[in-house]
């Protein structure tokens, strides 16, 4: 069942995110090399706390920290750990979802640490950007989720890249995974019918060569079987009577 989230309930997931959205805001500065993937989650944490948010990562399936972070031919999920550290060049992967007052908002960011001269993992990055805002112009209303997922696909597929097919976006409300999949490849027109109400957390995961990808042997990080580069996205969005509200950007007021 796709929730409908009414005004009041909007609104907090709103804050959630925009104060989701400043956190993310100060990342890029502290991505410098040397850092370890756990320092960089403690600092996370101490800011989901003066921000008065709660980590919906936290204790989910036993999960212990409050961020992923993935490294190169890491795709998703990623575990922080103290000894895995950050070099110049690298493609990391940040993804947090938090609560404010009981409603979620989950995002996720690729970062480049310091300078790099790699053109396709530049390309990368952008498509993975680009299909990830082709999808959120189709989250309106009168449209079927098949809409937002070809959108995506079509992107990351006219590019020449790999679309990866094992993890998908998720509904999200009072929880940070609900109905229904939000699939990075579909057919329009086909799927569930959008309404004002419903909120949607997209997060196409891409890669430079195969998609196919393994959990290794921590149970969550996701990597690439090929060992090629992979980036991932992901924002929160709300389906309004005006269209796609990004609750993960940072409202342009
Ligand atoms: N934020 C991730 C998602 O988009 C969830 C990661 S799994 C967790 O689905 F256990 F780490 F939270
Ligand atoms: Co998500």
């Amino acid at each position: 069942m796709i929730t409908i989230k009414n005004r009041a309930s909007i609104a907090k997931m709103h804050e959630a995110g925009q104060r989701l959205a400043h956190i993310f805001q100060e990342l890029p500065s502290r991505l410098m090399p040397g850092i370890s993937t756990l320092d960089i989650d403690s600092w996370i944490s101490l800011e989901i706390k003066k921000n008065h948010l709660v980590s919906k990562m936290l204790g989910y399936s036993g999960y212990g920290h409050v961020s992923c972070i993935s490294i190169n031919d890491e795709v998703v999920h990623g575990v922080p750990h103290k000894v895995k550290c950050l070099s110049d060049g690298d493609l990391v992967k940040i993804d947090v979802c938090v609560a404010y007052k009981g409603y979620c908002a989950d995002m996720a960011r690729s970062f480049f640490v310091g300078q790099t001269s790699d053109h396709t993992a530049k390309r990368l990055v952008e498509i993975t950007a680009l299909s990830l805002d082709k999808g959120i112009e189709q989250a309106r209303a009168g449209n079927r989720l098949g809409d937002v997922s070809a959108a995506i696909g079509h992107t990351i597929e006219s590019a020449g890249f790999g679309i990866v097919r094992d993890f998908a976006g998720h509904g999200i409300g009072k929880r940070m995974h609900e109905d229904p999949e939000v699939l990075n490849y579909g057919i329009p027109g086909k799927g569930p019918l959008l309404q004002v109400g419903m909120a949607f957390a997209i997060e196409p995961m891409v890669t430079v060569g195969h998609y196919d990808v393994y959990i290794t042997e921590d149970n969550w990080t996701v990597k690439t079987t090929d060992k090629s580069l992979a980036a991932h996205v992901e924002d929160t969005v709300v389906i309004t009577q005006d269209g796609p509200l990004v609750i993960t950007r940072i409202d342009n007021k």
